[in-house]
């Protein structure tokens, strides 16, 4: 059996709809920023600020590694974490790769002015920039779920219904085949 992989930019839905997608499949959620935040026992904010963004990379690195061997498990990513190959290719290895796509200016509504994230800090065009250049690695996703004008629910139903098209049973592509 192998796990579900949330992936796409910063406020595009991963933590709130792989919540709600676990509860209705009855698997595990996981969500990579609260790992390392139990493992460093400080906020993500708090890691980049006081350590820098390399080294929260590296923790971000070793808990994808011990998350990705693990089976039924929801796992929302962090928005850069399949940047790096390595993360990638082991989520993949595993997993269902499901891309969550929101246009930018539904992402910073989204996020409003509640934002603890230390790379949403900025301009508009610094953001823009940010999640203009990480599209391409999103798009490889083995799917892709425009989030823009639904509700989580929605989001989560078409997820389901695509389970039960592609059939996680028979979802293979590991390298155990
Ligand atoms: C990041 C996204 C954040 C968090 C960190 C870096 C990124 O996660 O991992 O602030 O590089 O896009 P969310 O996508 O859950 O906000």
């Amino acid at each position: 059996m192998h796990n579900i992989v949330l992936i796409g930019f910063m406020g595009s839905g991963k933590s709130s709809v792989g919540k709600r997608l676990a509860q209705s499949l009855g698997w595990d959620f996981v969500d990579t920023d609260y790992e390392i935040a139990a493992i460093t026992n400080l906020s993500v904010a708090e890691i980049f600020r006081r350590h820098g963004e390399t080294r929260f990379r590296s923790e971000e690195r070793i808990v994808v590694a011990r998350l990705s061997q693990k089976r039924q498990l929801v796992i929302a990513t962090g928005g850069g974490t399949v940047l790096n190959q390595l993360n990638w290719d082991a989520l993949a290895r595993n997993g269902i790769m499901i891309g969550l796509h929101a246009s930018l200016d539904a992402i910073l509504s989204r996020i409003g002015h509640k934002n603890d994230r230390p790379l949403l800090k900025g301009p508009r065009e610094e953001i823009e920039k940010l999640w203009s250049e990480r599209q391409k690695y999103y798009v490889q996703a083995d799917f892709t779920i425009d989030t823009t004008q639904k509700t989580i629910d929605e989001v989560v139903s078409e997820i389901l219904e695509l389970l039960e098209r592609v059939g996680i049973n028979e979802f293979t592509r590991s390298s155990e085949n």
